[in-house]
């Protein structure tokens, strides 16, 4: 089959590859139909994710139809799933307190020893998505194997086409857990730092949860108007200060709840970050947390901070005097998939959330390397990337 493969940084190619098989009977294969490149790829993409191999599959949002089962997967075959990215055993202490992104089971012994070093437990399988999280192929394919079959995906009735459905697979419950995570109240002032994908889903699910106002963040003039479009107020953070900003609009007492949708690779010119640009540039770890640090520097005391955006390792000059003296609370975590798609899709069906607005491109699984540069260099007009292995390739 062809699949989008890993070789180094900023090199990804597709290329023809073995087809997946069943390997435990609780494993599906499906046909993609579609699948996205998230701001998640990005960091492999720029290699600032550990444990990734050259001619790994990548992708980790995907859906399609199922070709063929084990036996002990409950799907059939010809049926339409959306995948969540986290791979879950639906059966082990933490899936069962609904903690789908921590399972237990899905990475396997042999790989847990990075994650365990790293972060004092494994990490659970995501797919593709580096060594770290188990070495699973991933869905940028024309076909995948799904383990867990059984549990983690979710049949989709066949009048929603692919586009409306399709970031089930993460985005979508990831912008929600974001807003879920800041715990908005009615009365609340959210600010959102990041307005690619998760932080516009992040900014709509805030809004339908019922802020009275949500900050939208970002220097790009396009993603920010589609910010503007859900019904925030926006800030370029290249041409206003934030802080002083945010004080102003928030009555000057501080926004109430901030989610950071931004992560691991945050721009900007700020003299830490410039610093934080080098060290990750050289590999001595640094996490680049600008946004994250200026969240919790311009959240009120007793606020609230949500962070949605990945982060991978350590890192420098962290604030860690105003998370306590103000007394924040922070939530955070890779999401929880599983327990947001069946609700989400009932508000997808009932009109509640828009989720085709920010596809910018759709593109022939064959020029996926050219979406993947697109949506990294071309950020403001690349709001999202869908890939169609059966769309043909344009000259
Ligand atoms: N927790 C999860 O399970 C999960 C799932 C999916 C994605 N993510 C993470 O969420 C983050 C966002 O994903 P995305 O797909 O929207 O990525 P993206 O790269 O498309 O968007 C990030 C946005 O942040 C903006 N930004 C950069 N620095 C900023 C700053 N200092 N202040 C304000 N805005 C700034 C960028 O201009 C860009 O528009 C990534 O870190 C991704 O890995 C997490
Ligand atoms: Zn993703
Ligand atoms: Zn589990």
């Amino acid at each position: 089959m062809r699949a989008l493969t890993w070789h180094g940084t900023h090199d990804v190619r597709v290329e023809t590859v073995p087809d997946p098989e069943i390997v435990n009977p609780r494993d599906a294969i499906l046909k993609i139909t579609s699948t996205a490149i998230c701001g998640s790829d990005l960091h492999l993409y720029d290699g600032v994710i550990p444990a990734v191999q050259p001619g790994d599959v990548l992708g980790h949002e995907f859906m399609g139809e199922v070709v063929d089962t084990g036996s002990e997967s409950t799907l059939q075959k010809g049926q339409r799933v959306v995948v969540p990215f986290t791979i879950s055993c639906g059966g082990c202490f933490h899936c069962q307190i609904q903690q789908y992104s921590c399972c237990e089971n899905s990475n396997p012994a042999e790989k847990q020893d990075l994650s365990a070093k790293l972060f004092g437990h494994p990490m659970a399988g995501l797919f593709g998505y580096s060594h770290l999280t188990g070495g699973y192929a991933g869905g940028q394919a024309e076909y995948v194997r799904v383990p867990f079959s059984d549990f983690g995906p979710i049949v989709i009735p066949d009048h929603l086409e692919d586009d409306k459905v399709l970031f089930l697979s993460d985005i979508l419950p990831t912008g929600w857990m974001g807003a879920e995570n800041a715990e908005i109240q009615p009365d609340d002032t959210v600010a959102v730092w990041g307005c690619g994908p998760v932080g516009l889903f992040a900014i709509q699910s805030a809004i339908v949860m019922g802020a009275s106002k949500v900050i939208a963040i970002d220097h790009y003039p396009h993603r920010l108007e589609l910010a503007r479009q859900l019904g925030a107020e926006t800030i370029d953070f290249r041409k206003t200060d934030v802080r002083e900003a945010l004080m102003e609009m928030s009555g000057g007492i501080g926004v109430d709840a901030a989610i950071d949708a931004v992560g691991m690779e945050a721009h900007g010119f700020a003299i830490d970050n410039m610093i934080d640009v080098v060290k990750q540039k050289v590999g001595i770890g640094a996490d680049r947390a600008s946004a994250l640090k200026q969240a919790l520097l311009a959240v009120r005391p007793g606020g609230r901070v949500s962070i949605p955006g990945v982060y991978g390792g350590m890192t420098d000059k962290f604030p860690l005097g105003a998370l306590m003296e103000k007394g924040l609370q922070v939530r955070t975590g890779q999401t929880h998939v599983q327990r947001y798609t069946k609700p989400l899709l009932e508000k997808i069906e009932a009109g509640e959330l828009d989720t085709t607005f920010l596809i910018s491109h759709r593109l022939p699984l064959e020029d996926a390397p050219r979406g993947y540069k697109c949506f990294h260099d071309e950020q403001d007009s690349w709001t999202k990337v869908v890939l169609k292995p059966d769309m043909e390739k344009t000259p």
